[in-house]
């Protein structure tokens, strides 16, 4: 199978280097940066635009590793439009163009019969997007979720006393939050990966724009301490029924599967007419966002489509 990649950042390295390790007849043929195609990976950078490499390279599957365009999505949804004209599956980690245009870009997919692959973009390579698909008939009424690890660690740290510019300072020294935390201290984040899940899990065509959200930047340190006090822990729950997508602080009690759920780690609630099923693991990491994309590439490879 030939690989071509959109992005080669950390995610992009470590999938990659999980190919290696697993020594999978796969070939990456190379990779378009900001400032163009490297190919074969290694080689110098030229300028060549997405359109011409897809049809020089010819490759099978095109994996977008590249970093989020919440403006339009390019140039991935355009890359995206492409590759399935030619047939080519595509396989992201980058949520922005599924949350956007989540609809365009699966009818596209599925008028060209073309599979595309976005496990990655929630939970990494825990499965909450593809768990779909061992799921068959079940009714979903509800998904709730912890979906942003940033935010549930700096919730998680103001449960234990921390003010949030403090439990804030900890998780960027830590790694586990950007120079920049907007998209995710202010709900944006969860809220995209919301809309994804949704359109899974429904079967419906949302857009980030159909989701209300608030982040937690204007938690009250002293809130959070009368929760404490009265057994609740703050955590940024989104949550999608057929009619609402939303995400916001709420006070759990312990009896909820969420609760739980504390520092980076995130977790998923599916309540459906049969049972309630409840995963739950780390959520970032290039490692894990690559095992994502791989897991997909495996569906694919072995000659099933991906279907929502
Ligand atoms: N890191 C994680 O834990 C994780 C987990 C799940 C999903 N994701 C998603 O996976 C994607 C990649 O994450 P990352 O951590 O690997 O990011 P990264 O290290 O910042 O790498 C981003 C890559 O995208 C390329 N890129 C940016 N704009 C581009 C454009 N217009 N055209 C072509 N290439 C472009 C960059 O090119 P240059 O090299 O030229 O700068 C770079 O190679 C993101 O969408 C992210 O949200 C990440």
């Amino acid at each position: 199978m030939k690989v071509l990649l959109l992005g080669y950042g950390n995610v992009g390295k470590a999938f990659v280097e999980l190919l290696r390790e697993n020594q999978l007849n796969v070939k990456v043929v190379g990779a378009f940066k900001r400032g163009g195609l490297v190919a074969p990976l290694g080689g110098e950078e030229k300028a060549v635009e997405i359109e011409k490499g897809l049809e020089q390279l010819s490759p099978d599957v095109l994996v977008d590793v590249s970093s989020p365009n919440y403006v339009n999505g390019e140039p991935s949804v355009s890359a995206y439009l492409e590759a399935f004209k030619r047939g080519i599956h595509v396989i992201t980690a980058n949520k922005a163009p599924l949350a956007l245009k989540f609809g365009e870009i699966l009818d596209e997919a599925r008028k060209r019969k073309a599979s595309l692959g976005f496990q990655a973009t929630v939970m990494s390579g825990v499965p909450s997007v593809n768990l779909r698909r061992v799921l068959p008939a079940l009714k979903v009424y509800e998904l709730r979720g912890i979906l942003n690890g940033t935010t549930n660690y700096i919730l998680s740290k103001m449960h234990d006393g921390l003010s949030f510019d403090q439990a804030l300072k900890e998780a960027q020294e830590q790694g586990f939050a950007e120079p920049d935390p907007t998209l995710d201290v202010n709900g944006f984040d969860s809220a995209a990966k919301l809309t994804i899940l949704a359109n899974v899990y429904f079967g419906c065509r949302k857009s980030i724009k159909d989701v209300r959200f608030s982040g937690i930047e204007h938690i009250d340190f002293s809130e959070v301490g009368r929760w404490r006090n009265e057994g609740l822990k703050p955590k940024l729950v989104a949550k999608a029924s057929r009619s609402e997508l939303r995400v916001s602080v709420e006070a759990l009690t312990r009896n909820d599967p969420l609760y739980h759920v504390d520092g980076v780690t995130n977790g998923l609630l599916i309540r459906t007419d049969i049972q309630d099923i409840f995963i739950s693991g780390p959520g970032a990491g290039p490692k894990r966002a690559a095992y994502g994309i791989l897991s997909d590439l495996l569906i694919i490879s072995s000659g099933q489509s991906i279907e929502f």
